[in-house]
């Protein structure tokens, strides 16, 4: 190993793994040594992206079992399709390396309960790169949380509400994992955007969880009028009736009396947003126009602008971020700070800010909210992964990429 670098490997190069491996590139003290997709041209290209950006060649995989033997690699990237994440992540833990894995729900609680069991046996962490808990407002509103603006939290809610009839409906057409999902499934099959920080407002997992969940489905029309609209006529999915509703709704509650609710949105035509929504006893944000109402600080029953709020109670991480000067990275930023977040535990052997418990937690809400409509919208209990430890926890890592409080301490 290269002195000062650890190595890591990044398994499923498409579109974005591949500017997931760059971004990585970046992160100070990061050598990704191995690359693998199982589409030769895709590890081929991972070859590329490092030899371009860092300057030395990678060895290439097309099976990651064979990757997994390297003992010079301390952790994995892994940006492969939903139903793959948890099955590269339990062999990486075994394999003695740290893993990180994109976002995407889970399709049964075993591979929950396997990534747990696995992550506690092997001492290796097991964390879901959710880059929305690193976004600018959403660590804003945590520190607001935190600093009491909004009260007591009662309620909170968000979504995936993103118009992606192109990727899923060309997903054969391109190699995307998305399609036979929409095809076959039913459910909130990506509650992880919203409900990531939603999740780190309301302590779950540490001293409050999730205990119970109902989804609703609206019928599937989307997919079906967006072939007609935009595909050749006879293109064979023309008449395919989709699993997927185009609305799904999920009200989860939490052990102390909040409510969550999460909204699935992926097959309409709409402009991107996760629309989300904090509301406490004392105050009250909503993403979509960007307004909040604190009642000791707002006009009676008028809203005002969240940016001066956002500039007011700007996390410390951020504040950093744009004094270095903000790296030009995916998704305004927020890529780059949970790769860091990611690369840093790896490279200090330490825990990571979003653990395996947080990361089954979160993932599970897909195959539960399956069952759920499968079921008439009856509600399902959501498992406790902690197995009771969530009113009892060891004491959260402090740092600066931390989730579970602003560590003001690691800031200069
Ligand atoms: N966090 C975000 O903002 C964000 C944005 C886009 C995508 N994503 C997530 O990133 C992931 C990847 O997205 P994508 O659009 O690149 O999907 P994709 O389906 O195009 O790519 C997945 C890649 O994984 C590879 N793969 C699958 N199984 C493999 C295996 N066993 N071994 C090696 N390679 C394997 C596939 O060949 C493919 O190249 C998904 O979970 C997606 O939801 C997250």
């Amino acid at each position: 190993m290269q002195e000062g670098l650890t190595n890591f490997g990044v398994i499923g190069i498409s579109g974005r793994g591949s500017g997931m491996l760059a971004e990585m590139l970046s992160v100070e003290g990061v050598k990704v040594t191995a690359v693998c997709d199982k589409y030769e041209d895709r590890a081929q290209n991972g070859v590329k992206i490092v030899q371009e950006k860092a300057g030395y060649t990678p060895e290439m995989y097309l099976d990651y079992r064979e990757l997994l033997k390297r003992d010079d690699i301390s952790a994995i990237l892994c940006c492969t399709t939903w139903i793959t994440h948890s099955r590269v992540a339990i062999d990486a833990m075994r394999a003695g390396k740290h893993v990180a894995f994109e976002v995407g729900g889970a399709a049964s609680i075993e591979e929950c309960w396997q990534m747990v069991r696995v992550s506690e046996e092997t001492g290796k962490f097991c964390m879901l790169l959710e880059n929305c808990c690193y976004d600018r407002n959403e660590l804003a509103l945590f520190n607001m949380k935190r600093q009491g603006l909004f009260g007591e939290i009662i309620h909170a809610q968000g979504g995936y509400q993103h118009d992606l009839r192109d990727e899923i409906t060309y997903g054969r057409e391109t190699r995307h994992g998305r399609l036979f999902n929409f095809m076959n499934r039913n459910g909130d099959l990506y509650p992880t955007h919203q409900l990531g920080p939603i999740a780190k407002l309301l302590n779950i997992n540490r001293g409050n969880r999730f205990v119970s969940l109902t989804s609703m489905a609206s019928k599937a029309r989307g997919l079906h009028e967006g072939i007609l609209d935009n595909l050749p006529k006879g293109y064979d999915l023309s008449t395919f009736n989709f699993a997927q509703g185009d609305i799904v709704t999920t009200m989860i509650k939490c052990a102390h009396g909040e409510t969550i609710l999460l909204i699935h949105d992926c097959t309409l035509p709409r402009p991107y947003s996760r629309n989300y929504r904090v509301q406490g006893t004392k105050g009250i944000y909503m993403e979509d126009k960007d307004q909040i109402y604190i009642q000791d600080e707002s006009h009676q029953h008028s809203w005002e602008s969240f940016e001066p709020y956002r500039d007011k109670f700007e996390h410390p991480l951020w504040k950093q971020y744009a004094k270095d000067g903000i790296h030009e990275g995916g998704h305004g930023g927020m890529d780059f700070l949970v790769l860091s977040a990611f690369a840093k535990s790896a490279i200090n052997d330490v825990k990571s800010p979003i653990d395996v418990y947080d990361t089954a937690a979160w993932m599970a809400i897909t195959c539960l909210s399956e069952e759920s409509i499968a079921l008439g919208s009856m509600p399902v209990p959501v498992p406790d992964f902690t197995n009771g430890m969530w009113i009892d926890r060891e004491p959260f890592r402090r740092g600066k990429y931390c989730l579970e409080e602003v560590c003001e301490e690691y800031f200069e």
